[in-house]
């Protein structure tokens, strides 16, 4: 292949990656908490991040919308260093959806005005934009003048992520988002990540400890021990054949302990 083909393919296939880190290490305190990380993950496609309790799962989320900076190694987006996007827009493209949803005093519509983006689309008085986000994440807007604190944790979390979603983000990152969820909830809200992966094009980044879920929504999966990469590969590679032995267990053992 000549060079200017090589580079185009080296480029297509750069296309199809979201973040790249490379060779990524982090510490708190002095204490390495994720070390050597290198990892492609893919554009418009669920990486779902698992791992034991401390293995560094929150803490390389926090790296990919610059919660934190990594002390080594670098890490780019759509093929850009992730220190070369303001960080303004760093976070409207990268959203980060939280274990426990807060939600703000007063109303659901209120909690979704609170996304700059929406309150200044909303002068006009049918804002429809509010139901039609409403609506995907199976919240009747009917209801939009509801105190937004009395609902039930499903509720929150949906409209958490309806209020992640108001600033048209091209990357959600969530941690551990059905953590705080009756299972029925949980599947509610997996069935809708799965729909808007697919009708927004989002790249999705998740940490759960359901090994369940990362299973039926994930395309890939990361599996994170004491801070380094045991194992990355797509779902039905890390499911039938994994390469490295301890994935082989964790599968096991998480699947007996939630299957
Ligand atoms: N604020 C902090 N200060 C010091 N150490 C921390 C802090 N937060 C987390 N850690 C440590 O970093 C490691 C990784 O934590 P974390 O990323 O939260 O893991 P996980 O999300 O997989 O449970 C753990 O050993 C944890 O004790
Ligand atoms: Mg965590």
């Amino acid at each position: 292949m000549n060079q200017k083909r090589a580079d185009k393919a080296d480029g297509d296939a750069r296309a199809g990656i979201a973040f790249a880190l490379d060779r990524v290490g982090h510490s708190r305190g002095g204490v390495a908490v994720l070390s050597d990380l290198t990892l492609a993950i893919r554009r418009c496609k669920m990486t779902a991040v698992i791992g034991p309790s401390g293995s560094g799962k929150t803490s390389l989320l926090r790296l990919l919308n610059r919660l934190e900076d990594p002390v080594s190694g670098s890490i780019a987006l759509f093929d850009r260093d992730l220190r070369a996007y303001p960080v303004r827009e760093l976070r409207r493209r990268v959203a980060f959806v939280f274990q426990s949803p807060v939600m703000f005093e007063g109303s659901i519509a209120d909690n979704l005005l609170a996304a700059s983006r929406l309150r200044k689309a909303n002068d006009t008085p049918k804002t429809s934009e509010l139901d039609l986000l409403l609506e995907s994440v199976d919240i009747d807007p009917s209801i939009k003048e509801r105190d937004a604190r009395g609902l039930s944790g499903g509720e929150k979390q949906r409209v958490a992520l309806a209020r992640a979603l108001a600033s048209r983000p091209e990357v959600l990152l969530l941690d551990e988002p059905t953590a705080a969820l009756d299972v029925e909830s949980a599947e509610h809200l997996m069935t809708m990540l799965a729909r808007l992966r697919t009708t927004q094009r989002l790249t999705m980044v998740m940490v759960t400890h359901r090994l369940g879920e990362a299973l039926a929504v994930g395309d890939d999966l990361v599996l994170l021990e004491g801070g380094s990469i045991v194992e990355a590969g797509s779902v039905d590679e890390m499911r039938h054949a994994p390469r490295a032995a301890r994935t082989r267990q964790f599968m096991q053992s998480a699947h007996e302990a939630s299957p």
